[in-house]
């Protein structure tokens, strides 16, 4: 693997989460020196706590060093090419890719849509300008309208749950008080769809995802019609797709234990933070159905899988 930004460059999706599980059971023992001597280095333009402890947690498993830097321990950038750089920004992209090149054997980046410009988030515009001046292979630990570590994480998760050929897998959007990336939301869709899994959607009218990532899941507007007889329920909130940006409010979104009733003993998956009593009822998110554990320690094992794959090229 030379990158991990998005799923176009992952030829087998469900043999990496495999791989991923194989590594968690230590099938590998040679895994724990794979990255002596070498430097992960995690740009995080925006807050975090599971993908920056888990990144972390990952790399030292592997023998690596890992260096977190934060939006304040970089200059202000300049990511337009031939900009005249008479203003705030101090630095241009191409020469902080070229100093994290230098000083790195993988670099990882964190940097959240503006929810301004669709092409400019969908194109993940930070993160491929940094891996076109980049000589080192690139991670991607959100950015414009993925989060696919989180997606390989929710897939392990539910391989590991789920014991039946065919589950009902719901994808739900709920409410919440601000303005949300659907990277998320973007990211299970399309890796639960390439491990070859049916996805039901289900959001209020004008939330539906892009088409680049929804795929052939059904969309339904009927949250307790979707909820029926289902096997997993996966739960976030995200601002509109279609008038981008735009939130929309609706308290009834909300996971509440009735609605569960509905489903077939689901388990409940949310990939956190998350808002109690506003997203998901405490009645549910403390219920012995929530595997939001199971997901946040798979954020190792998935951030395992990529580095040690990127090594191992
Ligand atoms: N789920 C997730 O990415 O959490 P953080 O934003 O805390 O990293």
């Amino acid at each position: 693997m030379d990158n991990f930004i998005d799923l176009t460059t992952i030829e087998d999706i469900r043999a990496l989460a495999q791989a991923g599980i194989d590594l968690k059971q230590n099938a590998d023992p040679s895994a724990a020196t794979i990255g002596l001597n070498k430097i992960l280095t995690c740009l995080y333009l925006n807050p975090s706590l599971r993908t920056k402890l888990s990144t972390e947690i990952a790399a030292k498993q592997l023998g690596m060093h890992c260096i977190n830097l934060a939006a304040d321990s970089a200059w202000t950038l300049e990511t337009r090419a031939g900009a005249i750089m008479n203003e705030g920004a101090a630095e241009h992209i191409k020469e902080q890719a070229m100093v994290l090149s230098e000083y790195s054997d993988i670099i990882a980046i964190r940097a959240f849509p503006k929810l301004k410009d669709a092409k400019e988030d969908y194109q993940n515009d930070f993160i491929s300008k940094f891996a076109k001046y980049s000589k080192k292979p690139i991670v991607n630990l959100e950015s414009g309208s993925l989060h696919p570590l989180q997606g390989l994480a929710d897939l392990m998760t539910i391989m590991e749950t789920i014991n039946k050929p065919n589950p009902k897998i719901v994808l739900s959007w709920a409410p919440h008080p601000r303005q949300l990336p659907q990277s998320v939301a973007n990211s299970f869709s399309d890796t639960i769809q390439k491990a070859g899994y049916d996805l039901t959607i289900c959001c209020p009218e004008g939330m539906e995802l892009s088409d680049q990532y929804a795929h052939h899941a059904k969309v339904s507007h009927d949250q307790m019609e979707a909820f029926e007889d289902a096997d997993i329920i996966y739960v976030k909130n995200w601002s509109s797709y279609h008038s981008y940006g735009a939130t929309y409010e609706d308290a009834n979104w909300m996971i509440t234990g009735d609605k569960m009733a509905k489903t077939n003993n689901a388990n409940f998956m949310h990939c956190l933070p998350v808002r109690r009593n506003v997203v998901v009822a405490d009645e549910v998110i403390d219920s012995p159905n929530s595997i939001i554990d199971r997901q946040v320690s798979n954020r190792v094992h998935a951030a395992k899988i990529v580095l040690h794959s990127i090594l191992n090229r």
